[in-house]
């Protein structure tokens, strides 16, 4: 069955909003937690603009799932992820003036330094993803690094509005997913689904995770979080 990660960096936008202690992010884990999340998602991101060190250093203790660090490929963020010991980090691009991840990890330009990075977390037990593009280039040299999981990026799937553009973005979702597994890559998913788009992607032969924030944060202004959480669940499970 295809687990969900549920990623609550948007808890802590809101708190950073007015710099206060509210909402916390922690008690965000926790709910979602027991409404049925298998992972807790968070972004340390250089520029602090959500999740703040003191949140990953708390989550660590808190969270009795898994705790998913998603990072850029930069030693103070890896110095700190290493002192925290997530139970996975998920590399992935950064640029400052971005509203959020744009695009997938360039693998092959950066293969050496990324190939040392995997290896750094996995010689301390840490399992990593590498976030990237659904491209059998970024593929093939994700396999290279040395890394368990990929995450393939459905942003462009989730951004697609007409039907055959839907149906041609899933189409190369579904050959990298293949391509991956054939590989010996395990493999996520993330960025953009919501409770329509994600029923597509749960049919993608070999995914494992997938990873939801903005949408699942978004409804739970309304309904609340724990019953965000628990009908996202309800929709995967479904598959
Ligand atoms: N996966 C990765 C690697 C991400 O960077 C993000 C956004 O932080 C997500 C998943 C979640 O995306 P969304 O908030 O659009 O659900």
């Amino acid at each position: 069955m295809i687990k969900l990660g549920v990623n609550i960096d948007h808890i802590a936008t809101l708190r950073q909003a007015r710099r206060t202690y509210e909402p916390e992010p922690v008690w965000g884990a926790a709910l979602s937690e027991l409404a049925g999340a298998d992972c807790i998602t968070v972004h340390l991101r250089e520029d602090r603009r959500h999740i703040q060190d003191r949140d990953v250093e708390l989550l660590r203790q808190t969270i009795q799932t898994k705790l998913n660090l998603e990072m850029a490929d930069s030693e103070p963020i890896i110095a700190i992820a290493s002192d925290i010991g997530p139970d996975q980090v998920t590399l992935v691009p950064e640029k400052r003036e971005e509203v959020t991840t744009e695009g997938g990890l360039e693998v092959i330009r950066n293969l050496s330094s990324l190939t040392n990075t995997v290896r750094h977390f996995q010689d301390m037990g840490i399992r990593v993803s590498l976030f990237i593009d659904p491209d059998p280039n970024q593929i093939k040299a994700a396999y290279r690094t040395g890394a368990e999981f990929i995450e393939l990026h459905t942003g462009k799937y989730a951004n697609a509005r007409t039907e055959e553009d839907i149906k041609r973005e899933l189409e190369i979702l579904s050959q990298a997913s293949e391509l991956a597994h054939k590989q010996g890559l395990r493999v996520n998913a993330g960025h953009g689904l919501n409770y329509k788009n994600v029923r597509a992607i749960c049919e993608i032969p070999y995914i494992e995770e997938l990873n939801i924030g903005h949408s699942i944060i978004s409804r739970a202004l309304f309904v609340g979080l724990s019953q965000a959480v628990a009908e996202m669940k309800q929709i995967i499970e479904r598959y």
